[in-house]
């Protein structure tokens, strides 16, 4: 009986992988053949009005060409992974460095990627010479300093910001949920009224966004900071505080329990029917608890972000996919959360190879499953001369 085209050619495309895994040199080809030559994610994506990116620091784009060339083969945004953050900018007092900022900036502008800036106000890197600066008035103009700085030298050119960085954290017991960072014991809760106005002011075409994690599953304290989020939002809006969209970071875990569908969709609803749009800002999976075997350990990193992602892309409101790297050669996850038996993590969609993963096709089989949407705002191109 003549096989049908299309049980032809899927047959043809599983054997060459099938020959190809059997030559013991060939092992991680396998994963490369099935999609080798498939649409990238960002092309795929912008069919459905959605935005592929992913975050990277300026020594590995400056050091790789294969890393270049699978940026420009996947992604049509790039987000500054720590180049913008306060502990980059500002290594010495009062003296704002913006050489690797710049840099990425330009690399995104030459390979006509969307330009992210990641990230204005965060609890975690302030220089330990910031917190000298006297409460109150002192430590509010400092804020709004920076921050006009920062953004003010892009203006015009960032697809988005994240203004304010992870602002939530339930276990400091406060009733608005906020974290007792050093900005809210220096400026009082209306920081986060402070950075977003002034963020507003310093660049009008920027999408504002408040950018946190913690919000994606039903475990620990996830429901509690979902409600802390809606409500600070709800504050927002009753104070006509400027805020375009949420960023959930998505940082997955390797363990399939946690993340409840129906839940995730009914907030996303929730953060809709305030008006705001949402980006996926740091997809990644932690696999340091997960088999040692990196067919299994892939497998289960694949399905979890399509779990992930194919409840999240049914949703209207969500614009952007942004994995937090796009390589597992530069993952921060190897850093923060390395495996004990010190086998490299394996998070992203990519291999050390830049061979595309399951991760990968989980990606690109959600993209292309996805509705189409309304494409979140662009800022205006952007010609190629420096910012400032
Ligand atoms: O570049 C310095 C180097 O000069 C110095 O010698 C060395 C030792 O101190 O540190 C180097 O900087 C490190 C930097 O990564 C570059 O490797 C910092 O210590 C280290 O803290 C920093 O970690 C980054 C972390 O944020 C903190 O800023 C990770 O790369 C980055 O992936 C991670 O990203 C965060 C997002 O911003 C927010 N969401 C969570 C995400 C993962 O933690």
């Amino acid at each position: 009986m003549p096989i049908a085209p299309s049980r032809r050619s899927f047959l043809k495309a599983l054997a060459g992988p099938l020959v190809a895994a059997a030559w013991p040199g060939n092992a991680h080809a396998v994963w490369q053949e099935p999609f080798a030559g498939e649409p990238g994610l960002a092309a795929r994506a912008a069919t459905k009005g959605l935005i592929f990116g992913a975050a990277e620091v300026a020594h590995a784009l400056a050091n790789d060409p294969l890393l270049v060339e699978a940026y420009r083969r996947e992604c049509s945004l790039l987000v500054a992974a720590n180049e913008l953050k306060w502990w980059a900018l500002r290594r010495e007092p009062h003296k704002l460095d913006f050489a690797a900022g710049d840099w990425l900036f330009l690399f995104a502008k030459q390979n006509h990627l969307a330009f992210r800036g990641h990230t204005l106000v965060w609890h975690y890197d302030v220089p330990s010479w910031a917190k000298e600066i006297a409460p109150g008035a002192p430590a509010r103009h400092m804020l709004e300093e920076h921050i006009w700085s920062v953004a003010g030298r892009y203006r015009g050119h960032m697809q988005s910001w994240d203004v304010v960085n992870e602002p939530l954290h339930p276990a400091d017991d406060r009733a608005d949920g906020l974290r007792r960072s050093y900005w809210l014991q220096a400026i009082g809760p209306d920081y986060l009224d402070v950075a977003f106005r002034t963020a507003r002011a310093a660049d009008p075409n920027a999408l504002l966004v408040l950018n946190e994690y913690g919000v994606e599953f039903e475990g620990g304290d996830n429901p509690r900071k979902r409600k802390d989020l809606l409500r600070l939002i709800d504050g927002f809006r009753a104070r006509n505080v400027p805020i375009d969209a949420i960023g959930i970071q998505a940082h997955l875990s390797g363990a399939p329990d946690w993340f409840d569908a129906k839940v995730f969709l009914a907030f996303l609803d929730e953060l809709a029917a305030r008006d705001l749009r949402v980006l996926i800002t740091e997809l990644d999976v932690r696999d340091d608890d997960l088999p040692r075997s990196v067919d299994r350990r892939d497998r289960i990193v694949a399905d979890r972000m399509t779990e992930f992602l194919e409840t999240a892309l049914s949703h209207p409101a969500v614009g952007a996919v942004i994995t937090w790297g796009l390589s597992d050669r530069y993952t921060w996850m190897s850093e923060f959360h390395p495996r004990s038996d010190g086998f490299p993590s394996r998070p992203l969609p990519l291999d050390s190879a830049m061979g595309r993963k399951p991760a990968w096709a989980a990606i690109a089989r959600a993209i292309d499953g996805a509705p189409v949407r309304t494409p979140l705002p662009r800022a205006p191109a952007a010609s190629l001369r420096s910012p400032a």
